[in-house]
């Protein structure tokens, strides 16, 4: 009785671990409500799931820059540090 209680609670302090892995970094769930979310999903807005993430920090950098013209990504890029992209790119690209 006593070993199934330590294994609950095992059970109980794991979960939430896991749960922070998957959890994606601030911001990330902004890029969503513009592009696409799923492989099916019909938007003009190129698909970032799955991008590899060094395109992904290549393309915010180049907007930021002004390097790349954009109608909107000037302005998000610029919302972004250096490190939050990466965090961000990294999510993404193991994104299904
Ligand atoms: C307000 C809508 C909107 C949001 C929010 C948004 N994007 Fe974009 N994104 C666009 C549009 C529109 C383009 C096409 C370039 C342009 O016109 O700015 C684009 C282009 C891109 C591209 C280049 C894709 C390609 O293949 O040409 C990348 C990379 C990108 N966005 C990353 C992001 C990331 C990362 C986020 C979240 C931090 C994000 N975007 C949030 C609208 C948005």
């Amino acid at each position: 009785m006593k070993a199934m209680s330590a294994i609950a609670v095992g059970a109980l302090v794991l979960l939430p671990v896991a749960a922070n892995a998957a959890d994606p970094p601030p911001g990330a769930t902004a890029c969503s409500g513009c592009h696409g979310s799923s492989a099916t999903a019909d938007t003009p807005v190129p698909k970032l799931q799955g991008r590899d993430a060094g395109e992904t920090v290549a393309a915010m950098v180049a907007f930021r820059s002004g390097e790349r013209p954009a109608t909107v990504m000037d302005r998000i890029a610029k919302g972004f540090t250096d490190d939050e992209t990466r965090l961000i790119a990294d999510w993404l690209a193991a994104q299904k």
